[in-house]
């Protein structure tokens, strides 16, 4: 409760003074003023909902977080593309002399491919993965309940599907991770029956088996034992205030083969709910040996996620960050290529997170192959997150990443959900201004023409220039030069 004391102390003080300018002098009232309205202030704090920061610090808050407010909004100057650094001043996409009217009801997607029985409408921007553990229960159900109310979804995160997630009445995509965290046999392995039922819950719209993510491809990720209270320990069926660890594979498959198989299995398992994966494209001929698989057993994922190596994460080490693993756009163009070169890219929708935060960044990756978009660090920006940098210390000053329950209380759920509808429903609007005003109703109409990057000094080159695009079935007709030893190389039963 040290977090008070500053405000006990002028409290303390207010009093002292205006007792003394009462029975002494008058004097004192120049003490007893200014203390007075420090206090007033520093109780507004207290009671305010808008700040969770000077909830939590009242008067210091102010203080040490002094320009960041409560709420991302449009492109303001704490608009979340300023937090994730993305302003790439040498791309820019191109305008049309014909812009259209932009369509009044934003695009969704259809996620679910020939084997899908309950396909899903996927916002074109939604929650990425963050588990309940890196974040308060609060924070989970602020962003559930602003994914309800604007119509997107919230990915769970790795962490397992807690109430937090279902209290809201948000639509849900349900990542499984190594850990099988909320499917877990007691040994730590998958659980078939428990997947089964939980998957069958209506929250639940998609199942994802998270492969690796970009801020910790192929390491082990971490929730620290700080950050362990009763009820993740519960959740996760792990024991209290011990660091949780993923390991770095899966047990249910270890190779492309087993792993489509696999997923096959889950989306059964979840009564023909879309399935897919997510993960942090490491080499182009590891993907091909997933699609080669995908090919050879006739089973395709309905989604993948592509995570850049820029992407953030709440359980990694520090040094892995950005160092390993294609950034986003690398990786979108692999993966959209690779699908559509073994002819199954109109099977399997393709979601991007890495920085995602503004209208332009969903355009640009829709152009970079994506179908839809997902962010993470943007939408704790929503939900209050003040970039005090502390996530993993379990103190964080403003109620999103933390488990202490007195830290957690500051974040005012259903204002904070109202932040994240407002700030999704803006960016996607946002996108799809961008997109008439490139002469572009539907997210389809956009191709590598449309985004343009300088190369140097007076010259530049737009995106079907600068990379390569593969027809459909164009690497099983007879891969290019560019492509074949990559192709040739890849072994549907074996990662490499
Ligand atoms: C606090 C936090 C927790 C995360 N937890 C997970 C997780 O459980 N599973 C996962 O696949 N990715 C996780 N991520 C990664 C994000 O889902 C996302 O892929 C990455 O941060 C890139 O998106 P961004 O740039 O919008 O943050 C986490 C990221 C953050 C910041």
């Amino acid at each position: 409760m040290r977090r008070f004391l500053p405000l006990l102390l002028v409290v303390l003080g207010a009093a002292v003074a205006t007792a003394a300018a009462a029975a002494l002098s008058a004097r004192w009232w120049f003490a007893a003023g200014p203390l007075l309205a420090t206090a007033c202030l520093g109780v507004r704090d207290l009671l305010q909902r808008g700040r969770s920061v000077t909830r939590n610090h009242p008067l210091l808050g102010r203080l040490r977080y002094p320009t960041v407010r409560a709420l991302p909004r449009g492109a303001g100057p704490e608009h979340p593309a300023d937090a994730a650094g993305e302003h790439d001043g040498h791309e820019y996409l191109v305008p049309s002399l014909r812009p259209v009217e932009a369509a009044e009801e934003p695009p969704v997607v259809r996620v679910g491919g020939p084997d899908c029985s309950q396909p899903y409408d996927m916002a074109l921007l939604n929650v990425s993965a963050m588990s309940f553990g890196a974040l308060s229960s609060r924070a989970v159900l602020a962003l559930n309940r602003g994914a309800a109310l604007g119509r997107f979804a919230q990915d769970t995160g790795e962490g397992g599907l807690s109430e937090h997630h279902l209290r809201g009445g948000g639509d849900l995509v349900w990542e499984i991770g190594t850990g099988y965290f909320g499917c877990r046999t007691s040994d730590g392995g998958f659980d078939e029956r428990v997947f089964a039922d939980k998957a069958a819950l209506p929250e639940v719209k998609c199942v994802s088996l998270k492969l690796s993510q970009g801020a910790a491809p192929g390491s082990d990720s971490v929730l620290p034992g700080v950050k362990v209270g009763v009820e993740i320990a519960r959740e996760r069926g792990v024991p209290v205030g011990e660091p949780v660890v993923s390991p770095p594979v899966h047990r249910t498959f270890s190779t492309p083969r087993e792993l489509v198989l696999f997923l096959a299995r889950l989306r059964e398992l979840a009564g023909g709910k879309p399935t897919g994966f997510k993960l942090c494209v490491g080499s182009r001929r590891e993907f091909l040996a997933v699609c080669r698989a995908m090919a050879a057993e006739g089973v395709t994922p309905d989604f993948v996620v592509v995570d850049g190596s820029e992407g953030g994460t709440g359980a990694a080490p520090a040094e892995f960050a950005g160092r390993l693993g294609m950034p986003l756009t690398q990786g979108l163009i692999t993966v959209h290529n690779a699908l559509a070169g073994v002819g199954l890219r109109d099977r399997v929708r393709i979601g991007a997170s890495g920085r995602v935060a503004s209208g332009s960044d969903i355009v640009r990756r829709l152009v970079q192959g994506a179908d839809y978009t997902n962010a993470a660090r943007a939408m704790m920006l929503a939900v209050g997150c003040v970039r005090a940098g502390r996530c993993h210390t379990g103190a964080c000053p403003a109620g999103v990443a933390t488990q202490d329950p007195s830290r957690a209380r500051a974040l005012h759920v259903a204002g904070k959900a109202r932040e994240v509808r407002r700030y999704q429903r803006e960016t996607v609007r946002d996108a799809v201004r961008i997109m008439a005003a490139m002469g572009v109703r539907e997210p389809g109409g956009l191709t590598p023409a449309h985004l343009v990057r300088r190369t140097g000094p007076g010259a530049e080159c737009s995106y079907a220039e600068l990379y390569e695009w593969l027809a459909p079935g164009e690497l099983l007709a007879g891969p290019p030069e560019s492509w074949a030893a990559d192709w040739k190389a890849a072994d549907p039963d074996s990662f490499g």
